[in-house]
């Protein structure tokens, strides 16, 4: 262990980060900034051909950190699994989605797994970073590790670091997010540690790998379960007539004790919609139900359709049918100023609107197309296109749309983010959550 630790302090450790997208990618370029030679794997030859050429394809990476690295040979991408054997460490980024039964789809880290174990050798430290459910290292990887005859806390070193990138943010970002850890044995822990202190400025040891995969569900879970619980109070004000972003601003000038979230059209991303039910599934294999988990789940996942209803009440006010109505959808990633559609509400609302029989086009800064619906047009935003919709709905509160312009320049906006709130004129158009 010693000699791997003096490595990774004297930075002579050949680092090695599998998947290389939103999270592999940053991860990658802070080990590169902190002095670290890095291996970038990924099965994708596309991703692997623009990083080659110096490119970026990830918002927060740079095009010339990326450059700079791959000129000084610093950043080696590759889709050659064999760089593993001159590893000193390695970092599983890989992606964990849900199957379409919602269930936990972990095949990306087995098979990541198998690769690693081909090339497993003593003194390697390998950390696992996709978020998944407790015991995905101890139950998974060390399993499979194991069978190779080398001995974990002895031979190699394995741990679970949880990322908690934020996409977009522009406070927060890889390096300066405390990072947990938690080893399989002491001594995994120690290792990853010193690995993530020379890029990552805190880094804190919890004492179990199960524990740290925990402190990332608990996050998330966290975050679900308020969003649920504004989105349902979003719904109980719209019943009562009371404008739930009065109440939740006025909430928020309390000084303790409560902490703004706010309603939407549902959730979206990779992580916040996702990380719960890996949780949720794991405690139904040991016969619990994580009831606040599924309860979010359900009032979240109903929110496109609330929203749809919202646009069918304001297109009916106005003598109009949602069949047939031109709507132009304004913001389809699944949160503001970032590019990412993965499970983005947009998608489910603009299908529902669609199954209705609605006209939908959409407009957003930073997405030209979405693969997960056919026959969707992007149209380009200008005062005839916004004039000639029945309805405007604003999805993504993206900072790049001028919602006076639009306000003004529209019949009817059902405004899912409170976006326009700083409108003054036109504000009898405007319909909120
Ligand atoms: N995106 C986020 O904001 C975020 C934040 C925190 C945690 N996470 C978690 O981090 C993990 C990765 O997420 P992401 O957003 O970076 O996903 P991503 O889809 O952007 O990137 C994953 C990359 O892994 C590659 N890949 C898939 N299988 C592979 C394999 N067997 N070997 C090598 N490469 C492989 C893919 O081609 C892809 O480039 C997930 O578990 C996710 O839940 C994501």
């Amino acid at each position: 262990m010693d000699n791997l630790l003096e490595k990774i302090k004297n930075k002579t450790a050949k680092v090695s980060v599998i998947g290389l997208g939103y999270v592999g990618l940053p991860l990658s370029m802070e080990f590169c900034k902190s002095g670290f030679t890095v291996i970038g794997i990924d099965v994708d030859n596309r991703k692997i051909d623009t990083l080659k050429q110096g490119e970026s394809y990830v918002q927060d990476v740079k095009r010339e950190e990326v450059l700079s690295f791959i000129k000084n040979g610093k950043f080696i991408p590759t889709n050659d699994f064999s760089l593993l054997k001159d590893a000193d460490t390695v970092s599983i980024c890989v992606p964990t989605p849900l199957r379409k039964t919602r269930d936990p789809d972990i095949s990306y880290i087995v098979s990541a797994a198998s690769e690693i174990k081909k090339y497993l050798h003593k003194g390697q430290l390998i950390v696992l970073e996709s978020t998944t459910y407790p015991g995905t290292t101890d139950e998974v990887l060390l399993p499979e590790l194991k069978s190779t005859g080398l001995k974990v806390g002895v031979d190699f070193y394995l741990a679970f670091s949880p990322e908690r990138v934020d996409p977009g943010n522009k406070k927060y970002h890889t390096k300066n997010t405390p990072k947990i850890i938690g080893g399989v044995t002491a001594d995994c822990t120690k290792t990853a540690k010193c690995l993530y202190e020379q890029a990552i400025d805190i880094v804190i040891p919890v004492s179990s790998t199960r524990s740290a995969e925990m402190v990332k569900l608990l996050e998330n879970t966290f975050r679900a379960v308020n969003i649920g619980l504004v989105n349902e109070t979003a719904i109980m004000c719209d019943r009562l007539g009371i404008n739930v972003w009065e109440v939740i601003d006025a909430a928020a000038t309390k000084p303790f004790g409560f902490m703004p979230f706010y309603p939407g059209p549902g959730l979206g991303g990779h992580c916040i919609p996702i990380d719960p039910l890996y949780l949720s599934w794991k405690l139904k294999t040991l016969n619990y139900t994580a009831r606040f988990i599924e309860l979010a789940s359900e009032i979240n996942t109903s929110m496109p359709l609330y929203v749809v209803s919202k646009i069918a009440d304001a297109l009916n006010e106005q003598k109009k049918s949602v069949n047939g109505a031109r709507i132009l959808i304004l913001g389809v990633a699944y949160k503001k100023d970032v590019s990412d559609v993965r499970e983005s509400p947009a998608i489910d609302v603009i299908k529902y609107l669609k199954n209705k029989g609605a006209d939908v086009s959409f407009n957003d800064p930073y997405v030209d197309s979405i693969h997960e619906i056919d026959d969707i047009k992007r149209v380009e935003l200008n005062e005839d296109v916004l004039n000639r919709a029945d309805c405007i709905v604003i999805v993504t509160d993206h900072s790049k749309f001028d919602y006076g312009w639009i306000v003004k320049n529209s019949k009817l906006i059902v405004d899912t983010r409170n976006a326009a709130k700083g409108v003054k004129e036109g504000r009898e158009k405007i319909v909120k959550l």
